[in-house]
């Protein structure tokens, strides 16, 4: 994720505090490294920066005691080289002139700084914020020109990114969106511009948001916008920001949970991208492959991500993982573990005591553990052998979504990988083939199905109000969605819902089903054959059945509420499901007057027993 913030002013002030201050607003895009640049009146640049969260980094810099009239701060997620001081942001051009940062990924990061090297260029880290930098120095050189400079670097950067860069001799900041967020603020005699709202709110309530392809130019009293494409000057009137800092946090949506969804088109693109550059990605898919037995161990949502996982490795890679709970690992299996087996523990916090109880026993047994893991720093990080980041920033809403996606989209490229290690063939080179949509796909099919599903989501919602008991059937891959969705909905309704495996439910609990009960069933493309017998049996008995899966005749036929999936295909649908489920439960929530953010008798991080 990444969080940027600039500000400039007329004459030196303590700067340093107000960096700090905005940067603990952005906390929550990136705690791996933290950065802060200031330049004083008489031109000279302070950097400070370093691995660790913006408290502990800000304390042991003195970020403080740094002064100055303009600056810049960068909260750091890694993604292109391991968090380490190097390649944290800012980053200085070759001669100490320009100092900047971005956030978002390069994609040809590897490539340009390759030709930075070779043209002699000072390259002192992995970084694509550093490359960022001599992208626009390497003009700057030729040209002498701050905005055509960055206009010409935008023709070379290739991906999604936001960038402030400033030059010491100009009291002024240039920033550049492409793909990810840039909010402007225009204060009295200070202007500044960040990722997010939040940190701005404190500074002014003026604001102008800047859109892909502007270069906005910000001094101590104003800004100017000009086009990427030929420079010219974009008029633009700012906005007075009404509403209040929650609602600021919230990113303009009514709950924690929805803008979480709504960010997952978004990071699930950044955790390919990630896992494409990952060093530790193939030592990871390595370990699975020497395992025997493999343990896919989880709590909540976390253990149904692990569910997934066992069937995305069975299905792609022919090898058994075996699912459970963390207590369920300890007393069903821990007798049987030995040092060839290895244990992949799947957490969002890292802190959930469940599961470090059973990396204990794991530990003692002499297995390899591996981790999963969102919350970077947290107890999970340091008891594992190799963990990989689920880099989705804070999940705040206690319901978890975001990272649930992040986990089974982890899983299903770890289990590719170890397919195309084992057998030659993998879902990732695919393109369209019969395994579906190539995993690259995935965040614009997220975000379709966003838009597809979210109407009918609400409508099902309203409909569910009058049940307090229902069940969610899946067959094969979508079983794991439908325990999520069940989770989900019992989590932040309160009503009572079951999620069972489809062909399971004439073995009793069939027996539910009267006039009007609900029953959702989720389903892949493969299985819809099957999945209509099921249908059946609770529409023949006056139930009410409703589907969520790609558009199918036979099964619009059957069912009395249809929420539509985009065509991806076996593997993907079930990731797509699950937005799904998530956006049925937090309507639900929201139609019973429930806060889905803060469900009763609940907590976000579990570290009790
Ligand atoms: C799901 O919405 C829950 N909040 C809960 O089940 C959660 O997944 C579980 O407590 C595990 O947490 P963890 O991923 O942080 O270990």
């Amino acid at each position: 994720m990444c969080g940027i913030f600039g500000i400039v002013a007329n004459e030196d002030f303590d700067l340093g505090k107000a960096l700090i201050e905005a940067g603990k607003r952005l906390s929550y895009r990136g705690y791996d490294s933290v950065g802060c640049a200031t330049v004083a009146a008489d031109r000279t640049i302070d950097l400070r920066k370093d691995v660790g969260q913006i408290n502990a980094v800000s304390e042991r810099m003195r970020f403080d005691e740094m002064r100055g009239r303009r600056g810049i701060v960068q909260l750091r997620w890694a993604t292109f080289g391991t968090p380490a001081t190097r390649n944290a942001q800012p980053h200085l051009d070759c001669d100490g002139d320009m100092v900047g940062a971005h956030n978002g990924n390069i994609v040809n990061n590897v490539e340009l700084r390759e030709a930075f090297i070779a043209e002699g260029h000072t390259v002192r880290g992995e970084n694509d914020g550093e490359t960022c930098v001599h992208a626009v120095e390497r003009h700057f050189d030729r040209c002498g020109d701050m905005v055509e400079a960055i206009r010409l670097a935008y023709a070379d950067l290739n991906g999604d990114y936001a960038f402030v860069i400033t030059h010491r001799d100009e009291n002024r900041l240039y920033a550049i969106k492409k793909g990810s967020g840039l909010v402007v603020g225009l204060g009295d005699g200070v202007t500044c511009c960040s990722s997010d709202l939040p940190s701005i709110l404190p500074i002014t309530r003026r604001t102008l948001r800047v859109r892909d392809g502007e270069v906005v130019v910000l001094w101590p009293e104003g800004f100017e916008l000009r086009s990427v494409t030929d420079g010219s000057v974009i008029a633009r009137e700012p906005e007075v920001y009404h509403g209040g800092m929650a609602a600021a946090e919230k990113g303009g949506y009514p709950h924690f949970m929805l803008k979480e969804i709504h960010e997952q088109p978004q990071l699930a693109g950044e955790l390919l991208h990630l896992l494409d550059n990952s060093t530790d990605a193939p030592k990871f898919v390595e370990m699975l492959r020497q395992s025997d037995p493999l343990f896919f161990v989880g709590c909540g949502t976390s253990y149904h991500a692990c569910l997934l996982g066992a069937y995305y490795v069975n299905k792609l890679a022919g090898k058994v993982a075996v699912p459970a709970l963390p207590q369920q690992f300890t007393e069903q299996y821990g007798n049987c573990l030995g040092k060839a087996a290895s244990v992949v523990f799947v957490s969002q916090s890292g802190e959930t005591k469940d599961v470090l109880n059973a990396v204990k026993v794991a530990r003692a047994r002499g297995a390899t553990c591996l981790g999963m893991v969102n919350v970077i720093g947290s107890s999970l990080t340091h008891v594992t052998d190799l963990h990989l980041p689920l880099a989705c920033g804070y999940e705040i809403s206690v319901p978890a979504t975001k990272t649930f996606l992040n986990q089974v989209i982890m899983f299903l490229y770890l289990a590719d990988r170890l397919g195309t290690m084992t057998a030659g063939a993998g879902l990732v080179p695919a393109q369209g083939d019969h395994k579906g949509a190539p995993l690259h796909a995935l965040p614009d099919l997220l975000a379709r199905t966003i838009e597809l599903t979210a109407p009918a989501a609400e409508r099902v919602a309203a409909r569910l109000k009058a049940w307090d008991d229902m069940y969610y059937l899946g067959y094969g891959l979508t079983h794991p969605i439908a325990l999520e969705g069940a989770l989900k909905l019992k989590e932040i309704t309160y009503a009572h819902c079951e999620g069972i495996f489809s062909s399971e439910f004439k073995h009793g609990p069939l027996s539910a089903v009267r006039p009007g009960y609900p029953v959702t069933f989720i389903t892949a493309p493969d299985d819809v054959e099957m999945m209509i017998n099921h249908v059946n049996e609770v529409t023949c008995r006056e139930g009410l059945a409703i589907a969520i899966a790609e558009e199918d005749e036979r099964l619009r036929k059957n069912v009395n509420e249809y929420l539509v999936l985009p065509p991806a295909g076996q593997l993907l649908n079930p990731i797509l499901a699950t937005v799904a489920v998530q956006l049925v439960a937090y309507h639900a929530a929201t139609a019973r007057g429930i806060d889905p953010d803060f469900p009763r008798n609940l907590s976000k991080t579990l570290t009790v027993d």
